[in-house]
């Protein structure tokens, strides 16, 4: 039985009960929760039964997507402590971020304990959609890259992503950049290019080729898709871009659901090399 269905069992009807989201997002010390507007009422209740967890000092609701180039998400504070800045363990990582200001997907878990392992020795690494260091920071702290190249557009993402560096010491191996990635991602240079990014993914797969090493690489490609064109959508683009280029699809995998109908995907391809 879920947390708070439990814990609001006698206090909700069994018809609101059935309106509670299975569950709620833990981002450091914050809670985030969804409340359908049907029991919107409830939410000083539901906001109360939260609080009751360990370490949760800050309840927070979410009113809308995340939205913006820059994925801003839109939330409120409904209990507790108004500070949303907090420090998030996981995975031997530390991550500091406003969880009002930053987008911080606690769906994509799996994918940032499953990178590290991908990457080998003295690779050179580049993501292009850092954000606070989701994978950058991992991957230095796991694998054993020669460098990782983290660029980030959004000023605030980006003081985060260079306070993440200092906190978990891997300041000689990921370097922060701060700007669009089409105009400062370094170019000819990596073994692994992650591409973060949803809905425009796309737009970017030629800079992700630029941005390999000639002799060709790895791109993790993430894509937010109708759930009928799941891997169809994804590998038909890639090879549009790459066309000319040997392409290896290496695995593709469902990240999470992201809306009713529609899936995050992540594609993992290698691209052969280029022509001299
Ligand atoms: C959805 S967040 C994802 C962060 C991380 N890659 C992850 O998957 O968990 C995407 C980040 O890319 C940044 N971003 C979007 N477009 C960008 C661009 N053209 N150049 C650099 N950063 C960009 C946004 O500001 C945001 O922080």
């Amino acid at each position: 039985m879920k947390y708070l269905h439990t814990a609001l069992r006698g206090v909700l009807t069994d018809e609101e009960l059935k309106l509670l989201p299975g569950g709620f997002e833990r981002i450091g010390h914050v809670a985030i929760v969804s409340i359908p507007p049907e029991i919107v009422r409830m939410t000083d209740n539901i906001a109360g039964a939260l609080l009751k967890l360990k370490n949760v000092r800050t309840v927070a609701m979410r009113e809308g997507g995340i939205s913006g180039r820059d994925r801003r998400p839109r939330l409120r504070v409904i209990a507790g402590n108004p500070q949303t800045e907090t420090l998030h363990h996981e995975n031997g990582c530390s991550f500091k971020l406003d969880v009002a200001r930053v987008m911080f997907s606690t769906g994509n878990i799996y994918e940032r304990e499953r990178l590290p392992k991908l990457v080998g020795p003295k690779e050179v690494v580049v993501d292009l959609f850092a954000g606070v260091g989701q994978f950058s920071i991992p991957i230095a702290k796991h694998a054993e890259p020669d460098k990782v190249y983290a660029v980030e557009f959004n000023p605030i993402a980006y003081g985060y992503l260079r306070e993440n560096v200092r906190i978990n010491r891997v300041g000689h191996i990921v370097r922060p950049l701060l700007g669009d990635c089409a105009e400062v991602a370094p170019r000819g240079i990596a073994d692994r290019v992650i591409m973060g990014l949803l809905h425009v993914t796309h737009q970017y797969l030629p800079l992700a080729i630029e941005v390999l090493k000639r002799n060709g690489g790895v791109i993790h490609y993430h894509e937010s898709v109708p759930s009928k064109l799941r891997f169809e959508r994804p590998v038909k683009r890639i090879l549009e871009v790459a066309a000319g280029r040997e392409v290896e699809i290496l695995n593709k995998r469902v990240v999470k659901r992201y809306a009713p109908g529609v899936d995050h995907v992540v594609l993992d391809v290698r691209i052969g090399p280029g022509h001299a």
